[in-house]
């Protein structure tokens, strides 16, 4: 079956969402007055050129680090920030390299102090879920880059989340392998049903794999919540996916020609 996201799907909606870092006597704006919806289920991108706020707004919006201000609602309801249980996938995995696969999974979920009775089937299923069962007594020095990175998915998901945050999870990974998991990342997302909310900078990544996008512009705003409505499955290369990526990425050319202008 094609998963579609649903038009009346459940959201969790952020409003006047902002971020500083204070350093010194300074004090830095990474991000004001931020205003999105993410939907549950959906897969969400967080886009924008480097330094612009997205690991950062990905840390307030998982509640590892606390926003200065803003207010969160799911499905209407106001919730405080860290109230979503979640798993994170970083740019690299992370693996503890003295423990065999199998442990380092087991490792996460004891750490969310899952009933030992129930922890070897997870492990095999979050395994199998990625294709590599077969690795459960290796060690991660092992496996190749992109294993070790399907890995790190395994691991996020085996504890079950709610939203699945992935920062920049393929841009260490050559192109062939990081075709293949994106598209691998699609199958499991439509598996699972979880919400991925998933950082990039590369447009054609996050067009191919969103149903949504926003697009920080590098200033503190966002700039965007481009929808992008091309059927699933999708094909890498397809008109309609070119055609949405030239339309968003001149959208954002121009807006930054219009702030650098109105800077001089
Ligand atoms: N803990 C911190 N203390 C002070 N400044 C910080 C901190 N974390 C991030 N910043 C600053 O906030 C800005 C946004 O950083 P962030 O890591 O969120 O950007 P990014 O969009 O994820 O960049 P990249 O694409 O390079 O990963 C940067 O200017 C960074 O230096
Ligand atoms: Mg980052």
């Amino acid at each position: 079956m094609t998963k579609q996201s649903e038009p009346n799907s459940d959201v969790i909606e952020f409003s006047n969402l902002r971020k500083s870092f204070q350093s010194g006597n300074e004090t830095f704006t990474v991000f004001e007055d931020l205003d999105f919806e993410i939907a549950e289920g959906g897969f969400t991108s967080i886009m924008g050129p480097s330094g612009c706020g997205k690991s950062t707004l990905l840390n307030v919006i998982s509640g590892l680090i606390p926003p200065d201000g803003g207010e969160i609602r799911h499905n209407g309801e106001r919730v405080e920030p860290g109230s979503f249980f979640y798993g994170y996938v970083f740019q690299e995995p992370r693996l503890l390299d003295w423990l065999t696969i199998g442990e380092n999974i087991r490792f996460a979920l004891r750490a969310q102090e899952v009933p030992p009775e129930d922890q070897s089937g997870r492990i095999y299923r979050y395994l199998e879920l990625v294709g590599l069962e077969d690795k459960i007594d290796s060690y991660p020095q092992q496996l190749s880059g992109g294993m070790r990175q399907r890995i790190g998915i395994a691991r996020a998901l085996a504890i079950d989340p709610d939203i699945l945050f992935m920062d920049e999870p393929f841009s260490s990974l050559d192109e062939f392998t990081a075709k293949e998991l994106r598209q691998d990342l699609l199958e499991i997302w439509q598996e699972t049903g979880k919400t991925i909310i998933f950082v990039t900078h590369n447009s054609s990544e996050a067009v191919f794999l969103s149903d949504s996008i926003l697009i920080l512009d590098g200033n503190g705003k966002l700039f965007d919540q481009v929808s992008v409505d091309v059927p699933r499955p999708r094909q890498i290369g397809h008109e309609a996916l070119i055609e949405t990526e030239s339309a968003m990425m001149e959208r954002f050319f121009a807006h930054l020609k219009t702030t650098s202008d109105d800077e001089q």
